[in-house]
């Protein structure tokens, strides 16, 4: 089986190459080698490497500078799906496209499933379900993965930023009243593989199970660098930031789970998982 996999730099795509299972070739241009919001681009890239799949983890994923960018958000999170969906659909591609916990409005009392009622806060969400929209439009064979406060070996994340600052003895004030779930990369990594070779289609909500707060993954954070009580909770009002955020963004696994046959790993070991491996290699 042939992949294309745009995005392979970012926090998931640098999980799915790690991850990749064998028998899968997987061809990853990069974002010099494709911009994925160029149509005509695109149509070449899947023309000249007719892969089995396209798996998109190529996103604008700057929650708060999508506030003010909301073209350069919308080119990339909705135009970019819609040029991956004509282009799968014209050569018989099935597409795997990633999309998030904040397409959801954030005022509920149960995990959210994949057919409940959607209503973005930020531009970010709104331009995130747009490209939902968009590829569900196109015809293209897809399966939409939602996913949640993403972290992994590369890139910018909140887990990441929390261990440089208690490694560093910095104090942080942390939001205490946003629940949601954190996703180890490398857990959604092998549930898209595992998507893929089921054929699965439709939306499917994808994070670690169980729910915190921002605070408690900080303080999950700190107390694994032996920095504890350098954590302080703060309420949404008192932590302002560019972009609204959803109080309550866990997402039920339930389908999931059904596709994998497996249940989830939790947010806890999946966290220490990656805190032991950034330990590791600070010590190396
Ligand atoms: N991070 C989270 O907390 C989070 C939460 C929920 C959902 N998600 C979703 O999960 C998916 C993966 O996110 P991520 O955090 O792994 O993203 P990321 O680390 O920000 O990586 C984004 C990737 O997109 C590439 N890219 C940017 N512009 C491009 C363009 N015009 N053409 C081709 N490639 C381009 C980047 O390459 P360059 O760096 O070279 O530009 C990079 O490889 C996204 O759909 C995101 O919306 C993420």
């Amino acid at each position: 089986m042939t992949v294309l996999l745009i995005g392979g730099t970012g926090i998931l795509g640098t999980a799915m190459r790690a991850t990749s299972p064998q028998g899968v070739t997987v061809t990853a241009p990069g974002h010099a080698g494709l911009d994925v919001t160029d149509a005509s681009a695109v149509e070449a890239a899947v023309a000249a490497s007719r892969p089995t799949w396209i798996l998109n983890a190529a996103a604008y994923t700057a929650v708060d500078a999508a506030e003010s960018h909301e073209a350069d958000a919308m080119r990339l999170n909705a135009d970019a799906p819609a040029h991956i969906g004509a282009a799968a659909r014209r050569h018989g591609a099935r597409v795997l496209h990633v999309s998030t916990d904040y397409v959801f409005g954030g005022v509920g009392t149960r995990p959210w499933r994949e057919d409940d009622p959607v209503a973005p806060l930020s531009v970010y969400g709104r331009t995130k379900l747009e490209g939902e929209r968009r590829l569900q439009a196109s015809g293209a064979e897809a399966v939409i993965v939602r996913t949640a406060w993403l972290y992994g070996e590369t890139g910018k994340s909140f887990p990441r930023t929390m261990w440089e600052r208690a490694t560093q003895g910095l104090a942080s004030r942390v939001v205490a009243d946003q629940h949601g779930a954190p996703t180890n990369a490398r857990d959604l990594a092998q549930w898209c593989w595992a998507l893929v070779a089921r054929d699965a289609r439709g939306v499917v909500h994808a994070s670690n199970a169980g729910q915190c707060t921002w605070a408690d993954v900080a303080e999950r954070v700190y107390a694994a660098a032996g920095k504890p009580g350098l954590v302080t909770r703060v309420t949404s009002e008192e932590y302002l930031v560019p972009a609204p955020r959803p109080r309550y963004s866990v997402l039920d696994g339930t389908r999931l789970e059904s596709l994998l046959g497996a249940p989830r790993r939790a947010w806890e070991p999946a966290l220490d998982e990656f805190l032991a491996d950034l330990k590791r290699r600070s010590a190396a």
